[in-house]
């Protein structure tokens, strides 16, 4: 006994290392059990590898959330076209999804967009740009809809990209990617704004269509959907509503927060209101929160002061916005997805996720959480239809 207790000892220690490499603690559960939502921190899938879903969102359908975001991986570089901004990159791999009934654990269900690497005139080449993939269900079309940003690895295509899959796992189908609202005008745009100038990108655009950068698809109580995107060399905003198989936008538009340089938008609904939060322009540097909010999906949207409080409020906790997600049977609970990116090793880049508060007057406000959990018995509401 006397030689075997050390022995024991040692294998229990050599066992204990094991679990405890292959569990998935960091991110989602503390030492007694009990799970946690760590932002900042290393968070794993449920076979122990970093949850690789970037600039991502959520879709909660019949009682399962999928995580869908930008895979990155590989070598981040600056290439000399981006160098005055520093847009570092790395090669467009497709869109990631995970899958999870209480939001802590995720199953990768691997790349459900996938990049098309023997055709260089292809959106998916893993030389272009694929960003931001919002997906939304169709109920009359029964198909899952996929929005994203494509772009050039210098960013001057601005186009919308769309894909589709009659199944959340994927594979989806890429459609192809356009300028929105080709040939129309917004709805609200005034004799000036018709104007050529050169400084006019409005103008400039309605023929071909309009830029489109940073975006978010929201569905609205009704059914209908409607893409909010940064466009106008990301100076203004536009929301455009989607035809009924949310496939394109329909051909009526606004233009919101205009000249106020805002991008990676994220809308939500409560209580009958719209609220966005947003982040300024500053390529992967964070900067201070946009806030606001709207009674009509179109506008007038008024802006509300930065809804960070404490340390780094004034750069969003050193993240930028990329969802809302309404948590199930909990109508006043909000999860506040950010992206905190790693300029130089874009793929070690991590999540940070805080639980949105409301003050009397319906005011949302963040505020920074080393660890929070979710309330309890978190299941399913319409995140989005
Ligand atoms: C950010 C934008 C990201 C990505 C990045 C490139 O401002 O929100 O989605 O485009 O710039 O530097």
């Amino acid at each position: 006994m006397k030689f075997l207790r050390p022995k024991l000892a040692r294998h229990s220690r050599l066992l204990l290392a094991i679990a405890f490499a292959l569990s998935p603690i960091s991110g989602h559960a503390s030492g007694n059990g009990i799970p946690e939502i760590v932002p900042g921190e290393t968070w794993h899938d449920t076979d122990g590898h970093f949850i690789n879903a970037h600039g991502g969102g959520i879709l909660f359908h019949n009682g399962v959330y999928y995580w869908y975001g930008e895979a990155k991986s590989g070598h981040t570089v600056l290439p000399d076209c981006n160098k005055s901004w520093g847009g570092t990159r790395v090669d467009l791999t497709g869109v990631s999804c995970y899958c999870s009934t209480n939001l802590y654990d995720w199953k990768s269900e691997g790349l459900v967009l996938r990049a098309v690497p023997d055709d260089p005139e292809n959106d998916l080449h893993p030389s272009r740009v694929l960003e931001r993939p919002k997906v939304i269900y169709n109920h009359t079309e029964k198909e899952f809809v996929m929005w994203m940003h494509i772009d050039s690895a210098d960013y001057s295509k601005a186009r919308a990209g769309v894909a589709v899959s009659t199944n959340p796992k994927g594979p989806f189908q890429y459609l192809g990617s356009f300028r929105p609202d080709a040939g129309v005008w917004p709805e609200n745009a005034t004799s000036e704004d018709r104007k050529a100038g050169s400084t006019n990108a409005l103008a400039r655009d309605v023929q071909g269509g309009q830029m489109a950068r940073d975006l978010t698809v929201f569905v609205d109580d009704d059914g209908k959907a409607y893409l909010f995107y940064a466009s106008e060399e990301n100076a203004t905003m536009h929301v455009s509503l989607l035809t009924d198989d949310y496939r394109h936008t329909a051909g009526k538009y606004t233009r919101i927060f205009i000249g106020r340089s805002m991008e990676a938008p994220a809308v939500f609904k409560r209580a009958g209101k719209y609220y966005l939060i947003a982040s300024g322009c500053t390529a992967w540097e964070p900067n201070a929160a946009r806030l606001a909010t709207a009674d009509s999906i179109f506008g007038t949207w008024h802006e509300l002061p930065n809804p960070c409080v404490g340390d780094n409020a004034d750069k969003t906790f050193l993240s930028q916005s990329t969802f809302v997600l309404p948590v199930a049977g909990r109508e006043n609970f909000f999860v506040f997805l950010a992206d905190r990116w790693n300029q130089w090793d874009l793929p070690q880049s991590r999540y940070i996720w805080l639980p949105l508060e409301f003050d009397a007057k319906g005011v949302p406000k963040l505020r920074w959480h080393q660890k929070w959990q979710l309330p309890p018995g978190v299941a399913a509401l319409q995140a989005h239809r």
